[in-house]
This record gives structure tokens, C-alpha cells and sequence, in this order.
């Protein structure tokens, strides 16, 4: 890794951007035809979400979006990922179609244009309807079809603008975390009904990007995946073997199928009745080849073999620095991943789609927020960029985690990752050090 003292500069074409998701930031839950999504669903599920949290208002973004926009501006951050809510778009999932949903987006994207921020919008960021849960969610394979019809509406409106689209947003989570742990939305705690759901997201993926392509002339289109630094306790090859089955569940299940065709034997014998049903011709959709692949890395997991705990993995948590989601920082892992990911798999150019902390802001009385462990952990982090795009990996651009504070999903707003403060009471926006510092990176193109 780079000294303190040595300066990084960045190749000229890197995208210096930052990301947010719709049910995350924008509010205005019932407003202007929005249907109800999984997510509003959970958060009024006793116990699932932290303070009975809700989506409700968030960062109220619907309507901030232009002070948003111009923060971005101000700052010099060149592209904004952002999110659309499908509940906006088809209130019921299928059928009819919320032209005020539609708008919404047209005056996001026209402003973003406008302050010349390139928009970079996820297709998918967890906010299903709920009447296509009601119908069996992401496990049936309608809701792939129901996919692919918003797909289609929404770059057929949007794709004379907006050039750059993300499918999915980590299936792994919408997959595992919905339907097998049911800590996320929707809540759902079956195995099987876990691996078609992560079927599904990779062929909705796979089918939606030829309608992309038709909709928007020159679109660079790929899907995002979370990507950890996975790391066995000690070199026992029963430690090694718990590493190696996370990586393969987490990781493989989804980078095999996308850039190889098919999925990881071990993790199928592992998975036995439990795997996913796939019909002829899935596999050739879901290697459409793309134009480049999103990574959100956030920390380092270590495993160890412990028959006490389920699958025979547990987990250690050596000394260092964790964030307030107890997540280590770890920025050799993000280099890790980066090397890994050119080494293992024919990849196209990779972004890193998010990366973040989340750590107990504090608004002091001089009205700033000096949260140095932020700006640390993205120097890191873009450190350990740097050094891959040395060594020729096809590193295009950078998506900060997160524009603004937000709803942080099972953790509500306890736990905020924004370069931005909100005040959730006032709705204040109070760009912090490390936003102040991002800023000057992008304009700098290093630091
Ligand atoms: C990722 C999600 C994003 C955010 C960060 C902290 O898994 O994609 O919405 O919650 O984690």
C-alpha cells in the first residue's frame, strides 16, 4: 500500500462517483401513486426492523433531490448511482402503469444531466412490489417476467438519457438475506426458496439486458455483486475448507454462473434438494456478456471450523478497527477481491459500485461533522484501488457508500454511512469532513 506521503493519481478516465438507493433516501411513501413494497411490508413487521423504522419520509429526497443534485455538483462528484423504486413505476408489480412515477424520474435525470452528473441507475435495489411477493416474490419465476415488462418501461423512457444501467443489486442479499435468514424483507426463512430466488435475480439480469440495449441506444449495462474478503483462521484445511465454502456460497454461486455458465459443483453438493430448478436456456441468458461488473466491498470476514455452529462455520474477530456494524476495515481485502475477481474470471471493466463506513457521526457545535474514521477508511480504500489498477485491473470508477445518511434496512437509521449528515428531525443536509475530502479527491483525480 501506498505511504502517507506518496501521491496517487488516478488514470484520467476514472469515474469519481457516489450511490444512494430509492427506498433508502427518498420518502414520500404514499405520494403520487406509489404502490407499497416488501420493504414497507417488513418495516411494519414487528421486531424486524430497529425503532420500528420506517421508509416513510427517509431523506425525503422525492422532493429534496434538486439540494441533493447540487450538493453533488458543488463538490465535483462526476456520477450519481442511484436507484428506482419499481412500486413507483407499476404500483402492483404488473399491469398498470404510474405515469407520476415516471416523472419523477425524468426530473431526476434531466437535473442530474443538467449539473452534468452522469446518472447511473440501479434497476433493482430490494424494493419489490408487494403484490409479486403476495404471488410468491422472487422464488416464482413470474416475477423474472414482471422484471423484464418494467425493464423494458422504464429504459424505453428513460434510455435516451441515462446510458449506464445496473440489473440487480446484490442478489446475494435480496436472495439469502430475504429468503433464507429472513432478516431482510420479505422476511422468508427456506433454503430452497432462497437459491431459486437467487436464480431468478441472475435471470432476470441475463434477460433484461437485450431489452436494455433496445431501449437505449450505446447503454452500458452490467450487475452489481457484494464481494467480500473472505479468510480462513489459520492454515488447517478444515479453517481452509470453511473459507472456501463461504466464498463459494457468497461469491461463486454467482460469478460462476454469470462468467462460466453454470454453478459450482461444491456448492450444489452442499446445497443437494435445496438447489434451484433451471430450465434450458437459463444459463445462455445469464451470460450475456456485459459491459462491466459492479462490486460493493465493505470488509474482511475470517472463518473457522467450529462444529457447534451451523454448516460448521464460525467466525473469528482479531484485534483492529470495526465499524459501527462491526465490520472490520480492511482495505487489502478490497485489493484482494480486485486481483481475485481478473485472476479467476474473464470480467469486464469492474466499478466499484459502493464502499463505505458506517461509524457514530457527531454534529458538533460548530456545526460540522469531523468523522476522520470515514475519510481514513475511503483514503484506505482508495488506496488498495490504486494499487489494483496498477497491477491491470480494469478498475473504471468509484461509487462512495453513500451520498447521504440513510435507512440502513434491518438497522433503520441507526447507523449512518452518508458523506452527508441528515438531521432527521429538520432534514438538514450538512456535508461532513470525509464528503468535504471526497470531493477534493474527485476534483484531483488522487490524492
Ligand atoms: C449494501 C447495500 C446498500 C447499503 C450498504 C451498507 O449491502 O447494497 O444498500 O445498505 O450495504
Amino acid at each position: 500500500m501506498a505511504s502517507k506521503s506518496q501521491k496517487l493519481t488516478f488514470p484520467a478516465d476514472f469515474l469519481w462517483g457516489a450511490a444512494t438507493a430509492s427506498f433508502q433516501i427518498e420518502g414520500a411513501a404514499n405520494e403520487d401513486g406509489r404502490g407499497t413494497s416488501i420493504w414497507d411490508t417488513f418495516c411494519r413487521t414487528p421486531g424486524a426492523v430497529v425503532n420500528g423504522d420506517t421508509g416513510d419520509v427517509a431523506c425525503d429526497h422525492y422532493h429534496r433531490y434538486p439540494e441533493d443534485i447540487e450538493l453533488m455538483r458543488q463538490i465535483g462528484i462526476k456520477a450519481y448511482r442511484f436507484s428506482i423504486a419499481w412500486p413507483r413505476i407499476i404500483p402492483e408489480g404488473t399491469g398498470a402503469i404510474n405515469s407520476a412515477g415516471l416523472d419523477f424520474y425524468d426530473r431526476l435525470v434531466d437535473n442530474l444531466l443538467a449539473k452534468e452528473i452522469t446518472p447511473y441507475a440501479t434497476l433493482y435495489h430490494w424494493d419489490l412490489p408487494q403484490p409479486l411477493q403476495d404471488a410468491g416474490g422472487w422464488p416464482n419465476r413470474a416475477t423474472v417476467d414482471a422484471f423484464l415488462k418494467y425493464t423494458d418501461i422504464i429504459t424505453y423512457r428513460l434510455g435516451d438519457r441515462v446510458k449506464n444501467w445496473i440489473t440487480i443489486n446484490e442478489p446475494w442479499v435480496v436472495a439469502f438475506l430475504g429468503y433464507w435468514l429472513g432478516v431482510h424483507a420479505p422476511g422468508i426463512k427456506d433454503m430452497a426458496a432462497a437459491t431459486q430466488a437467487a436464480h431468478h435475480t441472475l435471470l432476470a439480469h441475463g434477460q433484461a439486458v437485450p431489452i436494455i440495449r433496445a431501449n437505449s441506444s450505446g447503454a452500458r449495462v452490467g450487475i452489481t455483486l457484494d464481494i467480500n474478503w473472505i479468510e480462513p483462521a489459520s492454515d488447517s484445511d478444515a479453517d481452509k475448507a470453511t473459507a472456501e465454502g463461504m466464498d463459494g456460497f457468497n461469491h461463486r454461486w454467482f460469478l460462476d454462473p454469470l462468467y462460466k455458465g453454470e454453478y459450482p459443483a461444491d456448492v450444489l453438493n452442499f446445497l443437494g434438494e435445496n438447489a434451484p430448478k433451471v430450465q434450458e436456456g437459463d444459463f445462455k441468458a445469464i451470460t450475456t456478456p456485459t459491459d462491466f461488473m459492479g462490486v460493493n466491498y465493505y470488509r474482511r470476514t475470517i472463518t473457522k471450523h467450529d462444529p457447534a455452529q451451523p454448516g460448521g462455520t464460525g467466525f473469528e474477530h482479531p484485534e483492529g478497527e470495526y465499524t459501527a456494524m462491526d465490520w472490520e476495515v480492511y482495505p487489502l481485502g478490497l485489493y484482494n477481491v480486485l486481483t481475485r475477481l481478473k485472476r479467476d474470471y474473464a470480467i469486464p471493466p469492474l466499478y466499484i459500485t459502493e464502499n463505505g463506513a458506517a461509524y457514530e457521526d457527531e454534529l458538533t457545535p460548530d456545526g460540522q461533522v469531523h468523522d476522520d474514521k470515514r475519510q481514513a477508511y475511503l483514503e484506505g480504500h482508495l488506496a488498495a484501488c490504486h494499487r489494483a489498477i496498477q497491477e491491470g485491473v480494469p478498475l473504471k470508477g468509484y461509487f462512495v457508500w453513500s451520498l447521504l445518511d440513510n435507512f440502513e434496512w434491518a438497522f433503520g437509521y441507526t447507523r449512518r454511512f452518508g458523506i452527508t449528515h441528515i438531521d432527521y428531525t429538520t432534514l438538514k443536509r450538512t456535508l461532513k469532513q470525509s464528503g468535504e475530502w471526497y470531493g477534493k479527491v474527485a476534483q484531483a483525480n488522487g490524492f
